[in-house]
């Protein structure tokens, strides 16, 4: 009898479906398609008054039966999720502290980094990135710094392939940035220097540093101090004092040293400064003319300041760090600190 056949497969498919449900929500929906006022079971029996007189009670039994069979199922897995749910609350301690996600933060050094440079954006300087495997012009002879000049051997430096190096210092970015734009030109440029020095507590065969430069008509050594000093209070604290010393530099004329007073001890001397007062954080100068002429800037009509600095010193500095090693070696007992 087809009906039958039907009504069987309706059985199978509800079963089926009782099964997978995983929710209460899920067995409601199937109370609804099978036993619901418009539902499969119940359609089944409005249709029995076509069924022939002599097999109504065939069918009638086996739609009862199937009503009672699906409605027991349901209920069944009623109960099992009622029962789960029951157990999650009874399970569950809601005054205990919650699951602690550990998100992480920037590296030290990164946030130093960045920490600086938005000093110098916020006076008006670009932040730029420029490679940092270079030729020997942008790492040396654009700066004034020729074969055999003594200077050179002070950047010891990494040769590669096809008369390629690792840039040893971030005065690259001079070149590279007046070689593509005229005066006013306002940079900074951080990223990675690399120089092969035997690694111990204050060095690093690789390391970071910031360039700045200004160039402009009329731009005098004023200009340098105020920006550099309106830097290290930003940095360091209102109360800190800047001093210059003279120093050579081969793209800089003159060339400065820069010292803070020690933002620890105040200047009065202390661990952190060798009891010496003062902590020298950079180099800097006016940019030499030479520099200039080999970006074709007119030497007649402008002038410059650049200054360099050490992020990594500068990080430990700040944190009392006292072995750079610290900062390359990874150890989250170590960076979680900051
Ligand atoms: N490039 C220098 C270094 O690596 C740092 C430096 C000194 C940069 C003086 C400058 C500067 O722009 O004027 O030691």
């Amino acid at each position: 009898m087809k009906l039958l056949e039907k009504l069987g497969g309706m059985e199978k498919a509800a079963i089926k479906e009782a099964v997978e449900a995983s929710s209460l929500d899920d067995l409601e929906k199937l109370r609804v398609q099978y036993l619901g006022r418009k539902g499969v079971v119940t359609t089944a029996i409005k249709g029995m008054k076509n069924v022939a007189k002599k097999d109504k009670p065939k069918v009638g039994k086996y739609i009862n039966e199937l009503k009672t069979k699906i409605d027991s199922l349901l209920k069944e897995k009623e109960d099992v999720f009622r029962e789960q749910e029951q157990s999650m609350f009874e399970n569950n301690d809601m005054t205990l502290p919650g699951i602690n996600i550990d998100i992480g933060h920037r590296h030290p050094l990164m946030q130093t980094m960045q920490d600086i440079i938005d000093i110098f954006v916020r006076m008006g300087f670009k932040s730029v990135v420029t490679p940092e495997v270079e030729t020997e012009f942008y790492n040396f002879e654009g700066l004034n710094i020729p074969k055999n000049h003594p200077s050179r051997e002070t950047f010891h430096t990494f040769y590669v392939d096809g008369g390629r190096l690792l840039r040893s210092q971030t005065s690259t970015a001079q070149i590279r940035m007046m070689e593509k734009e005229k005066p006013p030109i306002q940079v900074v440029h951080a990223g990675k220097v690399y120089r092969p020095d035997a690694v111990d507590a204050s060095h690093s065969f690789m390391f970071y540093q910031i360039e700045g430069f200004m160039v402009d008509e009329g731009i005098v050594f004023s200009d340098l101090k105020g920006v550099l000093e309106h830097f290290a209070k930003e940095y360091f604290g209102e109360s800190v004092k800047m001093r210059f010393r003279p120093h050579y530099f081969p793209f800089t004329e003159p060339s400065a040293e820069a010292d803070i007073s020690c933002f620890i001890c105040g200047g009065k001397g202390c661990r952190v400064c060798s009891y010496k007062g003062w902590l020298e954080v950079l180099g800097a100068g006016m940019i030499n003319p030479r520099v200039f002429e080999c970006v074709k800037y007119d030497t007649s009509k402008y002038t410059g300041f650049a200054f360099g600095m050490g992020v990594d010193r500068i990080c430990m500095l700040k944190h009392g760090i006292d072995d750079i090693r610290l900062l390359y070696e990874n150890d989250v007992r170590f960076l979680k600190q900051f």
